[in-house]
């Protein structure tokens, strides 16, 4: 590094200075086994790794550090490792979201709080990826994802299997009796082969593709399986390119500006992306001032066809994915929508990507005049059931269903649900609309993935597969259906509609007109509202009570109000 280049460091702050500290840390280093030529006017590189034996996606990370600080060295770095808080989807409750927060803060202050100058964010898991860039985000120093990338794809006999697509499907047919006990525990040991993150278009394999959109990781990050020695590459890669950030100042705030985030809306429509990245993404740019309003989103979803043909929306997997060329190759499909002038931490910009990708499978990866679905798969819908907007996936739900009108069959929480649901006595036909209370950020707490309510036994057996499904919940990114979520206001807030409803009650989906409405007349949902007590919640302590305090509504991406600066 030259001379004035040390000058700048931040850790200069932490190692050059008078102080006997400064002293003391450099002895730290050699209590380590450092050599003072392995840090002295060198960069320091964190590596921030959510590696974790609870978080089967991120198994692989550990390997992946070692990667990555081969290239820092390379680069005339100085890598130093640390772990955070790791959020793993399948075990933990009540849900992993009400956790990202959590760890979104334990990124943000352990960049700030230490002497490092640039970092490498390793994730994989849902939730782990949006925390580790909200908090690099907040830190604002020159930052790089690296995911632990997809799984192989799952195989059952001559079936390719996606989790948890696929998982989702069989256990309908399993209840529906059309597998039996043993086809079901060989899929159990047939859907996941490998490290790596779920490898449908799920929500960690949308947030890994859109990091490349977004610019904040290096090209193929989104797509290279977890397994494949070009992942470790790439990681390699990663730590050689961070050094150079750390040089250039190039810190998140420079990529992910609002055209890259115009870019990822784009990116996540083209994809058919998970709608929890609806969320993420509103909360990693709320870190950075910039606001992306739910309408923005329907814009962008209208003039945005969907045009990878991957489960849940449509038939190939990750692997597949990657083998037809990648996000990259998706960049080249959509081009002329996006901002082509936003440059990534590869240096390149979006047009270049672009002119640098092939398509080697038009039927992985299709063109925008012949998509999988002529517009993005998400849509925002309004109306006197969701004053302030709700998500569905259009592209993964029945299309005799977009347009609908029937009854609401109203569960009051998810342990009404599950005791109801099958219950001899539930009074209900197909064309009924299930409805799902207080599972929202503060009503749950967490906004679990409760949205994919489950169809009644009895509806299973006479072959239904689907319903309308409306909740504040959120829905995993793996699940398809005529699904709609994250209803807000959610209905533990007092002047939330849905927090009204009845069983009985008449409810309208229209998708074409963006509408969800609660054919109730207005005066007697104002009624109902003046009469209204919300759901008695108990004592929490401890973090919950900081969460249900704090926790903003989806459409602010359920960040805590303190976290966020003013929005531009
Ligand atoms: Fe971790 Fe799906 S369970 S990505």
């Amino acid at each position: 590094m030259d001379s004035k280049r040390q000058n700048i460091n931040r850790s200069d702050k932490w190692l050059n200075t008078p102080e006997l500290y400064s002293w003391l840390r450099k002895a730290a280093f050699n209590s380590q086994g450092f050599n003072p030529r392995s840090y002295e006017n060198k960069p320091i590189i964190g590596i921030c790794n959510s590696w974790s034996e609870l978080t089967h996606c991120n198994q692989n990370l550990r390997q992946l550090a070692e990667s990555v600080k081969r290239g820092i060295w390379q680069a005339g770095g100085f890598p130093l490792e640390f772990p955070v808080i790791s959020l793993g989807e399948y075990h933990m409750k009540p849900t992993s979201m009400l956790y990202r927060n959590l760890m979104s803060i334990d990124v943000e202050e352990s960049i700030r709080a230490n002497p490092i100058d640039g970092v490498v964010l390793l994730s994989g898991c849902d939730k782990t990826t949006p925390a580790m860039l909200m908090g690099a985000a907040s830190a604002n120093i020159p930052s790089i994802l690296v995911t632990s990338g997809p799984q192989l794809n799952g195989r059952w006999k001559t079936e390719p299997l996606g989790a948890c697509t696929d998982c989702r499907r069989y256990e309908a047919e399993f209840k529906a009796g059309q597998i039996n006990q043993e086809d079901w525990k060989e899929i159990q040991n047939s859907i996941l082969r490998s490290p790596g993150h779920c490898m449908v278009m799920g929500t960690a394999s949308t947030m890994a593709c859109l990091s490349e959109i977004l610019g904040i990781s290096l090209p193929g990050n989104g797509t290279i399986p977890a397994v494949d020695s070009r992942r470790h590459q790439l990681a390699e890669q990663s730590g050689f390119q961070i050094v150079k950030l750390v040089s250039e100042n190039m810190t998140p705030s420079k990529i992910m500006t609002d055209k890259a985030f115009e870019n990822s809306i784009i990116g996540l429509h083209a994809l058919g992306g998970s709608t929890n990245a609806i969320i993420h993404l509103t909360a990693i740019a709320g870190r950075l001032s910039i606001n992306l309003p739910l309408n923005l989103f329907d814009d962008f979803s209208k003039t945005t066809p969907v045009i990878t043909n991957l489960k849940p929306s449509g038939q190939f997997l990750m692997e597949d994915f990657h083998y037809a060329g990648g996000m990259q190759a998706v960049i080249k499909e959509i081009n002329h929508l996006l901002n082509s002038e936003e440059k990534g931490v590869s240096g390149l910009k979006i047009s270049e990507l672009a002119s640098l990708a092939r398509n080697d499978d038009g039927n992985v990866i299709k063109s925008v005049n012949n998509p999988i679905y002529p517009e993005g798969g998400l849509a925002v819908l309004k109306g006197s059931l969701a004053p302030e907007g709700a998500v569905i996936k259009h592209s993964a739900a029945s299309s005799n269903l977009l347009n609908h009108t029937g009854r609401a069959i109203v569960f009051n929480d998810y342990d009404n649900l599950t005791n109801e649901i099958n219950s001899d006595n539930l009074n209900i036909k197909p064309e009924d609309i299930l409805i799902l209370k207080n599972s929202g950020p503060k009503g749950a707490p967490g906004m679990p993935e409760w949205g994919f309510l489950p169809i009644p036994n009895k509806l299973l057996k006479k072959g239904i597969r689907d319903m309308v499904r409306i909740s504040d919940a959120r829905m995993s990114g793996t699940a398809f259906g005529t699904v709609v979520v994250h209803i807000s206001p959610e209905s533990a807030l007092e002047n939330s509609p849905m927090s009204v409803v009845k069983s009985g009650d008449v409810i309208k989906l229209d998708v074409n007109n963006r509408s969800l409405e609660l054919l109730v007349e207005p005066s007697e949902i104002r009624k109902r509202l003046k009469n209204h007590a919300t759901k008695k919640t108990t004592n929490e302590s401890g973090y919950t009570q900081l969460y249900k305090k704090h926790v903003l509504q989806a459409p602010q991406g359920c960040d805590f109000d303190f976290l966020r600066p003013e929005i531009k």
